[in-house]
């Protein structure tokens, strides 16, 4: 393949405990690139991972055919994708090819979209895996850092994190549901309790104030979530073992990873962060599964590759 306009987007952490459907924080720990290129006709899907090949089914495909069709650009494009972030893990893998994908868009041509704009095309690639339209990975994998989405009208807030703010993710090795996001999201209660909406807002806004003050401690002591986690835990095994065992092994907050089954303990470059890893590894492995942990600290949103090259 010749070259094209190639953009990197990062996976992601959605929801941070409290922040369902509105926090999401990127992280360095996997990348997607999607590469556009012009072609002849019709829209073209190859990639080195297993995602839908065919455009309608696929994150970045609807992207480019949405944002095709609002800015009436004629001709084909062939979409390379290059997928790292694994799918279906709870890391905000759609995004981050919703997100490279709108971003090469943008670039390839010459559209000059604001970053509330890319937010809003690449949530369109999100409910080809989710059923609805949620924003929290998308804005987090397109303006990078802590991001915090209001909708109607669509609104996103950034904050940077902490500098010293670390996560430990363990990704267990089970098969996962086909559109896994919409089935962990039919878990959910359709009605709450008045009291756990308070306790889940007053986390909310003291995590809020934790990235405001850089402070990583207050960031992992507002992970609690007595609404969203207690509904999905059972789709992960050992779940309570894995948040116990991190806890004791000093991490400072502990919940399921988006919409799950990975697993993350927030905590501080100071902690122990093997340990916390091994700890949470062996909570796996109290419910016979293995799983594979990564360590990771918030990274910067979308972005051109300066060179464009070959993919996959
Ligand atoms: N907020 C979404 C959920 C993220 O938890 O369902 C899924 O990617």
């Amino acid at each position: 393949m010749t070259s094209g306009t190639t953009a990197r987007a990062p996976a992601s952490i959605a929801n941070l405990g409290p922040g369902f459907d509105v926090f999401g924080l990127a992280v360095n720990a996997f990348y997607d690139e999607v590469t556009l290129k012009k072609t002849k006709g019709g829209i073209t899907i190859i990639s080195d991972g297993s995602v839908p090949s065919s455009p309608r089914d696929n994150t970045a495909g609807i992207v480019v055919s949405n944002m095709k069709r609002r800015f009436k650009i004629g001709g084909g494009i062939e979409i390379a994708i290059r997928k790292r972030v694994p799918p279906g893990f709870g890391m905000g893998s759609s995004a981050a090819s919703a997100a490279a994908a709108a971003v090469a868009f943008d670039r390839l041509f010459r559209l000059g979209l604001d970053p509330a704009e890319l937010v809003e095309f690449a949530g369109t690639g999100e409910k080809a895996s989710a059923g609805a339209i949620h924003y929290d990975n998308v804005a987090a994998a397109v303006l990078g850092g802590f991001a915090m989405v209001r909708t109607d009208p669509l609104d996103v807030i950034m904050i940077e994190p902490p500098a010293d703010l670390r996560m430990c993710i363990a990704i267990p090795k089970i098969d996962i549901p086909k559109k896994k996001t919409r089935v962990s999201r039919g878990l959910l209660p359709k009605q709450v309790r008045f009291s756990d909406h308070i306790v889940n807002l007053s986390n909310a806004s003291a995590m809020v104030a934790g990235f405001e003050e850089k402070d990583s401690d207050l960031i992992g002591s507002a992970i609690q979530d007595v609404i969203v986690e207690p509904a999905r835990m059972r789709m992960i095994p050992g779940f309570s073992k894995i948040k116990d065992n991190a806890l004791k092994a000093g991490a400072a907050g502990v919940t399921i990873c988006g919409a799950g089954p990975s697993v993350v303990a927030f905590s501080k470059k100071s902690a122990d962060l093997e340990k916390i890893s091994t700890a949470m590894a062996k909570g796996f492995a109290s419910a016979k599964t293995k799983c594979m942990t990564v360590v990771c600290k918030p990274t910067k949103g979308a972005g051109i590759r300066n060179k464009a090259k070959a993919m996959p």
